[in-house]
């Protein structure tokens, strides 16, 4: 299992948090510090839950930052795959984090990212994509995807957001389009939607 070495100096108080797989017990707080952290109305907390009991080639890796008594973010790596020239390739798609909103920009993203890419190294998955900010994510660990040859599984999604990290599996044929699994589709949770279309 990857450290739970603070990542960032962003982290006032590295003692204070700790970094581990969830457990039965987390889910419903995970459910409301999506539900805070992405606010109402938005279908996050569901994703979560279905994307953990959605049949898929890889079982879903799902992680907690906590101080003891809270579960002050969360982060999922679900399988998808991309269609490559050679072979459909099992991939994972980091998707959702988030942080309370009491908790952010203390490191605790930083560090729920880092471990999810440690962890991930340690599959034979060789890539992770995800859709956010590049400004967030380029500096940890991700590069955009299109300069690698990935292309998007959406035209919703801003080319600069559709990013990849490669982990130590990755080899260069390995390019082709992203498809995500049905959950994401199934919960409209793919790209940005235009309200004025
Ligand atoms: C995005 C999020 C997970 C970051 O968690 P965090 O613990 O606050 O992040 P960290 O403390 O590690 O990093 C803070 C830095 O990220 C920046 N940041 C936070 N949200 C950002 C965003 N949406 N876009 C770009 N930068 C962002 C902060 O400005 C801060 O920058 P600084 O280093 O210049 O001060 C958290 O803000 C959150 O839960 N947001 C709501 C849900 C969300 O948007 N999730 C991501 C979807 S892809």
């Amino acid at each position: 299992m990857p450290s739970t070495e603070p990542t960032s100096g962003h982290d006032r108080n590295p003692d204070a948090v700790a970094i581990r797989p969830e457990e039965p017990d987390d889910r419903q707080h995970i459910r409301e510090l999506h539900a805070l952290a992405f606010g109402p109305g938005e279908p996050v907390p569901d994703l979560v839950d279905a994307l953990r009991s959605a049949h898929a080639p890889l079982a879903p890796r799902s992680f907690v930052a906590t101080d003891g008594d809270r579960v002050l973010g969360h982060v999922m790596l679900s399988a998808s795959r991309l269609d490559a020239p050679r072979r459909i390739v099992d991939v994972w798609v980091l998707s959702p984090l988030g942080v309370r909103p009491e908790a952010q920009r203390h490191g605790i993203g930083t560090r729920l990212v880092a471990y999810a890419l440690e962890a991930a190294a340690g599959t034979d998955v060789p890539l992770v994509f995800l859709e956010g900010s590049p400004d967030y994510y380029g500096s940890r660990g991700f590069e955009r995807a299109s300069a690698l040859g990935f292309r998007s599984p959406s035209l919703r999604i801003p080319d600069a957001g559709f990013q990849v990290a490669r982990l130590p599996a990755y080899e260069p044929w390995m390019t082709g389009t992203l498809v995500y699994s049905d959950t994401f589709w199934a919960l409209d949770c793919v790209g940005l939607r235009d309200p004025d279309a």
